[in-house]
């Protein structure tokens, strides 16, 4: 039975009712079969497992998609319900900032938080650090579940963890993906079919760099090569975001518009060593 909740006061009650180790998932809901991976890997993480649901208006800037961001509440729940969630924290924009969101102490995310997506997004991160932090307050988890979909959130969560001693252990889940390789985000309800195709392109360039020496040249040959998609950044980088290795494991990122629609994936790559006499070298 999962209690559904809506104010920080009965999220307190219930949280005090739980007992043994608890994990979080913070969402902004429209469940999906990714978040059923993140809830799956609470579960197995700890004793109880809580679900947020919040549509955080920190992490949108005026031109983006807060208000079409799809709510799907009911069905949130009923998923939550039949993954064994013990409780789903829903609250209101009001009731996460009392005081308005002006002037409001926050947390700044430091200069990773400036790069890739909060390159294209500035404020993103700040916003989401700030949430989720507070989220952290509100749950009181020993464990936290991100998908490794948000390569730079995950990164990002971990470093305020680490920087501000939360004593939360994140952990990562893996992508999950739709049949022909589109990694699932609530996003992708909005792609037109001609979109779709085209943000196939993804995927199909993260498998290229996969099975590149090169990564970065593999993936950037197959995205440019597709004209429906509107590219923000291919790059790589360490896994903890740093500069790429000269060789050996790295992380992939791409972030691209099909349409309207902005959607970013990401891949562990392997840069293999350039040899003497290698004309690039
Ligand atoms: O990944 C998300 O859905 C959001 O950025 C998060 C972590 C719930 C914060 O609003």
């Amino acid at each position: 039975m999962t209690t559904v909740v809506h104010t920080k006061a009965d999220l307190a009650k219930a949280r005090a009712a739980l007992s043994g180790t608890v994990a979080v998932v913070p969402t902004m809901g429209a469940l999906h079969d990714g978040h059923r991976a993140n809830l799956g890997r609470a579960k197995a993480a700890a004793d109880a497992v809580i679900v947020t649901v919040f549509v955080n208006p920190l992490q949108f800037r005026p031109h983006e998609d807060l208000d079409k961001y799809p709510r799907t509440l009911d069905a949130d729940v009923r998923m939550c319900e039949a993954e064994g969630v013990d409780v789903v924290f829903a609250p209101s924009v009001n009731e996460m900032y009392p005081d308005g969101r002006e002037g409001l102490t926050s947390v700044h995310a430091g200069p990773d938080g400036e790069i890739l997506e909060g390159a294209s997004r500035p404020g993103f991160f700040t916003g989401v650090l700030t949430v989720v932090s507070k989220l952290f307050h509100l749950t009181k988890p020993d464990f936290a579940c991100f998908g490794e979909k948000d390569f730079q959130q995950l990164a990002m969560v971990r470093r305020m963890v680490r920087d501000l001693d939360m004593g939360i252990e994140v952990l990562a889940v893996e992508t999950d993906r739709e049949d022909d390789g589109l990694a699932r985000s609530s996003r992708n309800i909005y792609l037109s079919e001609a979109e779709r195709a085209a943000a196939l392109a993804i995927p199909h360039a993260i498998r290229a760099a996969q099975a590149s020496p090169d990564p970065l040249a593999a993936a950037e040959r197959i995205l440019g090569a597709e004209p429906g998609l509107d590219v923000d950044y291919i790059a790589v980088r360490g896994n903890d975001l740093g500069e790429a290795p000269e060789s050996g494991p790295a992380r992939l990122l791409i972030a691209a518009k099909a349409g309207t629609t902005r959607l970013i994936d990401n891949a562990p790559v392997v840069i293999e060593p350039r040899k003497i006499g290698d004309p690039d070298a």
